[in-house]
C-alpha cells in the first residue's frame, strides 16, 4: 500500500466506524431498556407476594376462627401454590444481589445466569465437579489404606479442604440462582471444611495412627456414595430438562415421579450406612479423646461428627417426609413447565416462530 491507498482505506474505515458506532448507540439504549424492565418486573415482582401475604394471612385467620374448608378454599391454595412457584421462575430471570457469603469472596461481581439452559450446565458442571473429585479422593484413600506415608496423607486432606471450600462457593453461586438446595446441605460442606481443616493440624500421634485407617475407609466409602449422588441428580436433572422440551413424548411426569423413588429407593440405604458411619467415627474419636497423648483436635472431631450425623438424619427424614405429600407432583409439574417457558423464551429471543406449544405435562 502507499500513501494515498493508505489514506483512502482509512476513509472506507471511517463510514465502517460510523456503522459501528449507531450499532454500539442501538446496544447501549436496548441495555438501558432492559435495565429498566428489570427494574419493573421486581416491583410487580414484590406487589404479588405483598397482596398474596395479605390473601394467605386472611385464609390462615379463617381456618383458626373455624370457618369450615369448601372446594373455593381449596382450589385458592392450590392456585397460590402454583402462583408461587411461578413467581419463582420468574426471578430466576432476574439478577440477584450476590450473598454475603460471596460478596466477602468474590466481590461485587455479579453471578447470576439469567438463561435456563445456561443454568441447566453450570448445574450439570457443578455434578460433574462433585463426580471427578470423589474419584480423586477415593483412589487417594485406598492408597492411604496400603501405604503409610504422611504426604500422601496430607495431599487427601488438602485437597478435602480444598473441595469442600469450592463446593461452599458454587453452591452459594447455585442458590443465588434460584436452586432450591436446603441450607444443612451447604452448612453440611462449611462444617465439612472446618473439620477437614482441623484433621490438617492434627499432629502425628498414636490417637491420629489408630484413626487413620477408620478415616480412610469413610473417604473411601463416601466416595462410592457420592457417585451413586451423582447417577441420581443428574438423571433428575436430564429428566427435568426432557419434560420441558417441546415435543417431548419420551417421559411424563408419572414416569418421572416413579424413577425418582426407584433412585431413592437405591440410593437411600447406602446415605444412611454413612450416617451410621459418621456415629461410629463420633464413637471412636470420643474414645480417643481419653488417650493420654490426645490433643485438643480429637474432641472437637468428634462433636462435629455427631453434628454432621444429626443435621443428615434430620434433613434427610424430613426431605423425605415432604417427597411423600401430596404436593410433590404438582410440584415438579411446575418445575416442568418453567423449563418449557424458558426454552420457548430462548427460542423467541433467537427470533423463532413459535408453534403450538404441545400439552402433554400441563
Ligand atoms: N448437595 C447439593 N445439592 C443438593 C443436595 C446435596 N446433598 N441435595 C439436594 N440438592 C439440590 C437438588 O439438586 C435440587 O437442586 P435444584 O433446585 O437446583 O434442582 C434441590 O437441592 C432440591 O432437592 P430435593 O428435591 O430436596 O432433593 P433431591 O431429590 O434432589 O435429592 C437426596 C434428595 C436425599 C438424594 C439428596 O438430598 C442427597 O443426596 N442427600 C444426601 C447428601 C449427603 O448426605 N451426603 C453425605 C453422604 S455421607
Amino acid at each position: 500500500m502507499d500513501v494515498e491507498e493508505c489514506l483512502k482505506e482509512w476513509e472506507d474505515l471511517g463510514t465502517d466506524y460510523k456503522r459501528l458506532e449507531s450499532i454500539n448507540k442501538d446496544y447501549a439504549a436496548k441495555l438501558e431498556e432492559v435495565g429498566e424492565l428489570q427494574a419493573s418486573c421486581l416491583k410487580e415482582l414484590s406487589h404479588q407476594r405483598y397482596r398474596m401475604s395479605v390473601i394467605t394471612g386472611a385464609l390462615k385467620r379463617l381456618e383458626k376462627k373455624g370457618v369450615t374448608k369448601d372446594e373455593r378454599v381449596a382450589t385458592l391454595e392450590k392456585e397460590v401454590m402454583k402462583r408461587k412457584a411461578m413467581l419463582h421462575e420468574i426471578e430466576a430471570t432476574l439478577p440477584k444481589q450476590n450473598s454475603l457469603y460471596l460478596r466477602i469472596i468474590l466481590g461485587n461481581v455479579n453471578v447470576s445466569i439469567l438463561n435456563k439452559n445456561d443454568k441447566f450446565k453450570y448445574k450439570d458442571e457443578y455434578e460433574k465437579f462433585k463426580l471427578i473429585l470423589s474419584v480423586i479422593a477415593f483412589v487417594l484413600a485406598v492408597l492411604n489404606l496400603y501405604i503409610d506415608f504422611r504426604p500422601l496423607q496430607l495431599i487427601l486432606i488438602f485437597l478435602l479442604v480444598w473441595y469442600y471450600c469450592t463446593l461452599t462457593i458454587r453452591e452459594s453461586i447455585l442458590k443465588v440462582n434460584g436452586s432450591r438446595i436446603k441450607g444443612w446441605w451447604r452448612l453440611h460442606h462449611f462444617i465439612s471444611t472446618v473439620v477437614a481443616g482441623i484433621l490438617l493440624i492434627w499432629p502425628q500421634n498414636v490417637p491420629w495412627s489408630e484413626f487413620r485407617h477408620t478415616f480412610m475407609w469413610f473417604i473411601a466409602y463416601i466416595s462410592v456414595v457420592q457417585y451413586m449422588q451423582f447417577r441420581y441428580q443428574s438423571g433428575v436433572l436430564y429428566r427435568l430438562k426432557a419434560l420441558g422440551a417441546r415435543h417431548n413424548m419420551d417421559i411424563t411426569i408419572e414416569g418421572f415421579h416413579s424413577w425418582m423413588w426407584r433412585g431413592l429407593s437405591y440410593l437411600l440405604p447406602f446415605l444412611f450406612g454413612g450416617y451410621v458411619f459418621q456415629l461410629y467415627i463420633a464413637y471412636t474419636l470420643y474414645q480417643l479423646s481419653y488417650h493420654p497423648e490426645a490433643t485438643w483436635q480429637v474432641p472437637y472431631l468428634a462433636a462435629m461428627f455427631l453434628v454432621l450425623h444429626s443435621g443428615n438424619m434430620y434433613t434427610i427424614l424430613s426431605t423425605m417426609q415432604k417427597k411423600t405429600q401430596s404436593g410433590l407432583e404438582l410440584r415438579y409439574r411446575l418445575r416442568a413447565i418453567a423449563y418449557r417457558l424458558s426454552n420457548e423464551l430462548t427460542i423467541l429471543e433467537q427470533k423463532w416462530r413459535p408453534n403450538k406449544t404441545e400439552q402433554k405435562t400441563d
